[in-house]
This record gives C-alpha cells, sequence and structure tokens, in this order.
C-alpha cells in the first residue's frame, strides 16, 4: 500500500478555501488509477469535520473513494488523554468519534515551536493505538552531517519506543515517515533530501526498529516534495509514499504527485 498524506498545516485561511480546495481534489482523484494508494488529507482540526460531511453528501463515484477507504482523514496533531481537563488539547477518542482514521505525531514545527519532545509523542501514539488511529509518525534531524542526523534519529526512536511498554500492539498500526528538517520547503535555504540519501535513512530507521519487534505499516518520505521530483523518491524501494506539506495546497499539483506514486 501506497500512502499520499496532505499535511495542509495551518492552511488554507478560510473554511471557503478549504472546501474549494477539498472539492477539486475529490473530483481530480475520480479520475486518477489509485489502486493500491491512500490519501489522507491532514487539515487543520476546524475544517474537519465540515470536510468529513462532504462524504456523506457525495453521489458516486466519490463514495467509492470512501468506502474503499481510499480518500482519509487525518489530524495534525493530538492529545494523550481520552478526555478530561486539558484547555485547547483535542482527544484521540475524539477525533476517531467524528471520522479520523490518521494523526501526525511528533512533527519537527510542534517540536519546534511549541517544545513536543519524543517522550509526549510517545504517549500519543499509544493513545492514538488504542483508539484505532494510525499514527504518522515524524523522525528527523536538521543536521546534514548524515552521521549526525544518523544518532539523533536513533535517540528519537529510543525515546519513542522504550517509554512504550505494550509493542506488540503497535506493529502494522503505525506510518513512519522519515522528514529532514533542512528539506522542509517552509524552512529558510531548505533543499529537498537526494532521493538516495532519503533511501538510506529509511533502511537505517527500519533496521533499527527490529530492535524493538515494530513492524511499520509504511515507510514514507516528507521534505519539498512536488510534481517533479516524486518520481524519484518512490523509486526507492524502501519508499512506500511521501508527507507532502506546501505542495497539498495547490490541487493540481497534489494531484500529479498522487498520479506519480
Ligand atoms: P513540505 O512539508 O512538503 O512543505 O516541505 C513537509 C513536511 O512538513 O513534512
Amino acid at each position: 500500500m501506497k500512502y499520499i498524506i496532505a499535511n495542509w498545516k495551518m492552511n488554507p485561511s478560510s473554511l471557503k478555501k478549504a472546501e474549494t480546495l477539498f472539492q477539486r481534489i475529490e473530483k481530480g482523484l475520480q479520475g486518477l488509477d489509485l489502486l493500491d494508494k491512500k490519501i489522507v488529507i491532514c487539515s487543520p482540526y476546524l475544517y474537519l469535520f465540515k470536510l468529513l460531511n462532504f462524504k456523506l453528501t457525495q453521489e458516486k463515484p466519490a463514495t467509492l473513494l470512501y468506502n474503499k477507504q481510499i480518500l482519509n482523514f487525518g489530524a495534525q496533531n493530538c492529545f494523550w488523554e481520552d478526555n478530561g481537563a486539558f484547555t485547547g488539547e483535542i482527544s484521540p477518542t475524539q477525533l476517531k468519534e467524528i471520522g479520523v482514521e490518521y494523526v501526525i505525531l511528533g512533527h519537527s514545527e510542534r517540536r519546534r515551536e511549541l517544545g513536543e519532545n519524543y517522550e509526549m509523542v510517545s504517549k500519543k501514539i499509544k493513545v492514538s493505538a488504542r483508539n484505532n488511529l494510525t499514527p504518522i509518525l515524524c523522525f528527523g534531524s536538521n543536521s546534514r552531517d548524515i552521521k549526525k542526523e544518523k544518532q539523533e534519529i536513533q535517540e528519537q526512536i529510543k525515546t519513542v519506543f522504550t517509554n512504550l511498554s505494550d509493542l506488540n500492539d503497535l506493529s502494522e498500526k503505525i506510518i513512519i515517515t522519515y522528514e529532514p528538517i533542512w528539506a522542509i520547503s517552509a524552512n529558510k535555504n531548505s533543499v529537498p533530501a537526494n532521493a538516495k540519501r532519503a533511501q538510506e535513512i529509511i533502511y537505517f530507521i527500519k533496521n533499527i526498529i527490529k530492535d524493538y519487534n515494530i513492524q511499520a505499516k509504511s515507510y514514507i518520505y516528507g521534505g519539498s516534495v512536488d510534481s517533479k521530483n516524486i518520481r524519484s523518491f518512490v523509486n526507492q524501494d524502501s519508499i512506500s509514499g511521501v508527507l507532502v506539506g506546501g505542495a497539498s495546497l495547490i490541487s493540481e499539483e497534489f494531484l500529479t504527485i498522487v498520479e506519480n506514486v
């Protein structure tokens, strides 16, 4: 299975624009070959409920996208408890209840801007998985020095998985993303990772994760993916999908990416 995850981040600026973008994507998908592909739209929380309702009002053939779980919804974060006195937070239970199936966890922007760390991410994974949400777990460093990058990623993985006890329950339930921070398009002077390097790091991650007896559902790459470089990434045998930020906000661009995965 190949995953194409759209991370809209804190965009677009209005519900109207979010609806238009979503409708264009939904319409465009109907003309594509989507065999073995899953598309996940991770919009801001505010829009999720409205977008989820579109699927209830659709006629065929759009319903096929939902009945076959080709088009799905994800959140960009969640909290680590099911409910309670946690002002401003949203729980995995609440997300699941409205029909969300995926959640991005450990994104570097949350780590940088909000002080999120991998101990927190670890707790979030546990509660997400218990609620049958699929965590899209991000690992990545800001170092372009491959040795340092590997060391940092190894530490991140260790923190996440040593803090989780019932690891067996997680097997085949998580998607792992290699997300080099220096490759994220919104970051100054960003450069997309070279596909060979992405392949090497993903093999490295796969190897370490084996020590924790975890099997991920899929390993994907994220960082300045666009319609021009998509083939170079998915041509690598370790990469079975992409996390797309900026390019997922332009419907034609995103649809071309989906087509080429
Ligand atoms: P980008 O974002 O595609 O805009 O570089 C990717 C990410 O945030 O992981």
